[in-house]
């Protein structure tokens, strides 16, 4: 059995028997306003604090700004962690418009994936680098669903995904990635990522009798015995926090 890595996520470690199996890639699948985003910041915020496991936070959507504005609501100062060495911001949607500039000059390349590839390529090796600056145990990628306005065509975005997920497991850190259900307007068996990482963890949001629920379910989660249960979660100014042993729709 491998040491487990703490979420930093209140009842979520119970869920997936314990937290997540070191050098792991878990993916969290979620709809836009889930709170992907908070939950992987949470991972990494608490995982500096608690555990002195330092981070780095990949964003295909958002800036360095508008994320350190946004997560300094729960108290999480990342600008105040990032100067002292604790962690990384690597803005990977100006790495995706590079690769969207390139195109428009080597329209030859790009019949080739060699236009795109190098972006991705670029984006790991950035990754390894900042990894080995903040001396990181913890990566989170958000989101492999703005790839798809980057690599349009489903192939390349295939091996661009493939690239980044493999990556993290020969990195030897602990990694969240994120996706969107549906993004591609496919059905739920039809999200691939899901056959490259260790675990999946579902986020959602029920509507019930006019009120909504968040719910949160582990889906997979190899070598662990986990809780497969709809439970819920809440998001308030605090972060995120999972109660395992609820029932939904607040019965009691
Ligand atoms: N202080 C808060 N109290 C309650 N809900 C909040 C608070 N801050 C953010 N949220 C909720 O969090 C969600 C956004 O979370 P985020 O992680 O950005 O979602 P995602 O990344 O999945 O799109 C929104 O639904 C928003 O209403
Ligand atoms: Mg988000």
């Amino acid at each position: 059995m491998s040491k487990k890595i703490a979420t930093g996520v209140n009842g979520l470690d119970e869920l997936i028997g314990g937290g997540i199996p070191e050098g792991r890639v878990i993916l969290i699948i979620g709809g836009p306003g889930t709170g992907k985003t908070i939950l992987c910041s949470q991972f990494l915020y608490n995982g500096i604090h608690e555990k002195q496991e330092n981070g780095v936070f990949v964003s295909l959507d958002e800036s360095k700004d508008h994320f350190y504005s946004e997560m300094k609501k729960f108290g999480w100062d990342f600008r105040k962690e990032e100067a002292n060495k604790k962690f990384a911001f690597i803005d990977a949607t100006r790495i995706s418009r590079v690769a969207m500039l390139k195109e428009k000059i080597y329209k030859e390349e790009t019949r080739s994936l060699r236009g795109k590839r190098l972006s991705v390529d670029n984006l790991i090796e950035n990754l390894q680098s900042q990894i080995v600056h903040v001396n990181a145990k913890r990566v989170v990628v958000d989101t492999l669903a703005a790839l798809i306005y980057r690599f349009p065509d489903p192939v390349e975005r295939r091996t661009a995904i493939v690239d980044l997920i493999e990556s993290l497991a020969d990195l030897g850190v602990t990694s969240l990635v994120t996706t969107e259900l549906g993004y591609l307007g496919l059905e739920r068996n039809a999200v691939e990522e899901e056959f490259l990482v260790h675990g999946v963890i579902m986020m959602q949001t029920l509507f019930s009798g006019g009120t909504t629920t968040r719910a949160i379910q582990v889906e997979k989660m190899r070598e662990a015995k986990v809780n497969p249960s709809l439970v819920p979660y809440s998001i308030d100014q605090s972060g995120i926090e999972i109660f395992p042993n609820m029932p939904l729709f607040g019965e009691q």
